[in-house]
């Protein structure tokens, strides 16, 4: 179902302060991926600790999977692009995420699970985002959703780029989740080759685009596949407006910055190196999930 969207223009959009190739990585069992915002990153694009981007059609890049392992202080966000993966937990959620999906699973103070790929051939392709809590809600009880493809908001704008807003809402369509405190925008844009696209940005919400087809420019600087760029905070600037100098599928993602402190250990990201030692106290002692 795709929504005509009522177009609110940018009069003047952000630039870009840098592009990041990210760190070809492996992680889980085994499975190939590139870490385009890797930790040195999370206080410049805070609240987000991490985006990880997968896509092979080479099955020992992914068979592996993710077998069992524990979060703690922070939410995921997976989008599978192209493929499928069965996910369990220890809150008793299962589903499995395909062609066009989204799972957000807020960890809070703990949840111990698997992600297990449900095909043994073929293109698997998708991305992994990690948004951080408020200290307030590291704490609270594991929340879990699954949206298939046709359950995500979608629009259409008059030069006919395709917007699906995962989070957030984008020219008056509200996307299938929101956080108040750090008011994530998740959008996954299909711009056709010469399209233009608008988005609102409050100029203190820290802002990237990755680009994983096709090349687009924001503010006359070319952004090729592959890349993310950083979006400067331009207290004059009203938003970002994005050009597809050929077709192109982008992701646009902001937030509002939490400002607090970033402790992290592996899967477990908290506030402070005792909260750390006691979310692996708990984790070894069967406390956690
Ligand atoms: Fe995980």
């Amino acid at each position: 179902m795709s929504t005509p969207l009522t177009e609110s223009p940018v009069s003047r959009s952000r630039t870009v302060e840098r592009l990041v190739l990210g760190q070809a990585t492996s992680d889980g069992a085994g499975v190939r991926l590139r870490r385009v915002l890797t930790p040195d990153l999370q206080q410049r694009l805070d609240p987000f600790l991490m985006l990880d981007a997968f896509g092979s059609d080479r099955p020992e890049d992914y068979i592996a999977g993710f077998p069992e392992h524990p979060h703690r202080g922070f939410e995921t966000v997976t989008y599978m692009v192209a493929g499928r993966m069965l996910h369990r937990d220890s809150a008793g959620h299962e589903g499995l995420l395909q062609n066009g999906g989204v799972q957000w699973m807020t960890a809070g103070r703990g949840v111990i699970h698997s992600e297990i790929p449900q095909q043994e051939e073929g293109l698997m392709e998708g991305f992994q985002l990690w948004l951080n809590l408020h200290s307030s809600e590291k704490m609270m009880a594991p929340w879990y959703r699954d949206f298939a493809a046709d359950e995500l908001p979608r629009g259409q704008t008059a030069q006919g780029v395709k917007v699906t807003v995962i989070a957030g809402s984008s020219q008056g369509l509200l996307g299938a989740v929101s956080r108040p405190l750090t008011e994530p925008l998740y959008l996954d844009l299909q711009l056709p080759a010469g399209a233009r696209f608008d988005q609102a940005l409050p100029a203190a919400h820290n802002a990237f685009v990755y680009v994983y087809r096709g090349e687009v420019a924001v503010a006359g600087r070319p952004i090729p596949a592959q890349r993310m760029a950083i979006l400067a905070n331009e207290p004059t600037a009203d938003g970002v407006v994005i050009e597809a100098s050929q077709e192109a599928r982008v992701l646009l993602i902001a937030g509002r910055p939490l400002r607090e402190p970033i402790a992290q250990y592996g899967p477990f990201v908290m506030n402070s190196r005792e909260e750390i030692l006691q979310a692996m106290a708990d984790f070894r002692d069967g406390r956690l999930g």
